[in-house]
């Protein structure tokens, strides 16, 4: 039987990270959706033409290099406002959802067009101050050479583009419960995630 949960939230809230252990805690499969926007981005950067990168791809592309850097998140931003782009990437998605043994996957869209039936919706988000800290932090971490400001002003620009853009703009689902991540540690977070869903679930 399929059971999906739907985590949709702006960039650095910390989804990734509560997806991730929410999988593991009911034994679902994963999908980071961002990872399918980044690898058009990155074709995108390399000279191929954006929807038919989208068209073309193939899952095994979420496991190239150099998906993770801020030039190809921003890339990423900017085909994931072509229609033709994200039409291309529906069907991968809705089958994951659909799989027998729940799946969760997490990006800006999933409770709004992808999954609208989605069991569970949640909204994860944090200030622009406190996303832009965690971001610096794990850029640092892996030895990338930015600072706060920069990292803001990237995270601001991204946010703006992904809310505003027509085709499938990042914004809670009527019926998301939103989870603001802003004064809570990774393992509060979890913990607050993992108590609204199982709560959510209840009443699915
Ligand atoms: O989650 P992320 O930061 O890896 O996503 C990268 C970009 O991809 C994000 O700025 C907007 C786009 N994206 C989207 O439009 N829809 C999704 N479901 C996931 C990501």
């Amino acid at each position: 039987m399929s059971f999906t949960i739907a985590i949709d939230g702006p960039a650095a809230a910390g989804k990734g990270t509560i997806s991730r252990a929410v999988a593991d805690r009911f034994g679902f499969a994963h999908l980071d959706t961002g990872l399918l926007y980044r690898v058009v981005g990155l074709r995108m950067l390399q000279g191929v033409e954006p929807v038919e990168a989208a068209e073309y791809l193939l899952p095994s592309d979420l496991e190239a290099e150099g998906l993770r850097t801020a030039e190809v998140a921003q890339a990423a931003s900017k085909v994931a406002a072509l229609p033709g782009v994200r039409k291309a990437l529906v069907d991968f998605q809705r089958a994951f959802a659909l799989r027998d043994g729940g799946a969760v996957l997490d990006g800006r869209d999933i409770g709004t067009v992808i999954c609208p039936d989605a069991a569970v919706k949640l909204f994860v988000t944090a200030s622009p101050e406190v996303r832009a800290r965690r971001r610096l932090d794990e850029l640092t971490e892996r030895g990338v050479d930015t600072d706060f400001v920069t990292v803001l002003a990237d995270v601001q620009a991204r946010d703006e583009r992904d809310m505003t853009r027509a085709d499938a703009p990042l914004k809670p689902a009527d019926d998301a419960v939103t989870l603001d991540t802003s004064g809570l540690s990774i393992d509060e977070a979890v913990d607050e995630a993992v108590r609204l869903i199982e709560e959510m679930r209840a009443k699915a």
